[in-house]
């Protein structure tokens, strides 16, 4: 077994219950393969992404997408946490992820965090399907971002997202963040956040 072998297979969620393959597969890597992601695949993922359900269909997300080697992809970086710059310059694609504030009356739209996150579980699934790999990132400088990329008001930059084909080599990053990419994946079990019935303090 090659070392890639071995790190997949511990990535692999350990489920309680048995859920679709691909999103037992998904995970987060922060090193990634050189393979280029080409414009038919990029829409490829926003396709999956625009048939995604959202509130009134007002389907407030944007993306802004950028490639590695333009000058587009170091002002994403230039925006980016010094801990994320560490690793995220591997992905061949980065892309900042924006809703809109506001439905057509002007009201706060409420939902519109909801609506982007669920077009972005559709893109994660599409990805997976593809072989790909997105490690969605918060710690970005927002208000930079909106600046640096011009963004107009009513319009809420949310995160930056590194994609690229799975396949990287952990021995890139820097030893911490190696030990990281190695650990298998934990979540907490379905008795702390589904209730029956009830709300169930903890
Ligand atoms: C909204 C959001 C923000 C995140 N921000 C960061 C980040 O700034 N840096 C980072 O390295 N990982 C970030 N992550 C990745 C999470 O740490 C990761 O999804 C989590 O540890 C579970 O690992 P898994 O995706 O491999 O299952 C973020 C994930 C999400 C969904």
């Amino acid at each position: 077994m090659t070392e890639k072998e071995a790190l997949q297979l511990d990535k692999k969620a350990k489920t309680a219950y048995q859920i679709f393959p691909l999103l037992q597969m998904r995970w987060s890597p922060r090193t990634f393969d050189e393979r280029e992601i080409t414009k038919k695949e990029l829409n490829q993922l926003f396709e999956a992404a625009r048939w995604a359900a959202s509130s009134y269909n007002r389907q407030p997300w944007r993306f802004i997408y950028a490639e590695k080697g333009t000058e587009s992809y170091d002002r994403v970086v230039s925006c980016l946490s010094d801990f994320n710059k560490q690793w995220a310059t591997t992905a061949p694609i980065l892309l900042l992820t924006a809703y809109k504030e506001k439905t057509e009356n002007g009201d706060e739209n409420f939902h519109a965090l909801h609506d982007l996150g669920l077009s972005l579980g559709n893109m994660s699934v599409q990805a997976e399907h593809m072989g790909i790999a997105m490690h969605h990132m918060a710690g970005i400088d927002w208000k930079k971002a909106q600046e640096v990329f011009e963004v107009p008001e009513g319009f809420h930059i949310t995160t930056a997202i590194a994609i690229g084909y799975y396949g990287g080599n952990p021995d890139s990053l820097p030893e911490d963040l190696k030990q990281q990419e190695m650990q298998p994946r934990s979540r907490n079990p379905i008795t702390d956040f589904a209730f029956e019935g009830t709300w169930k303090s903890d």
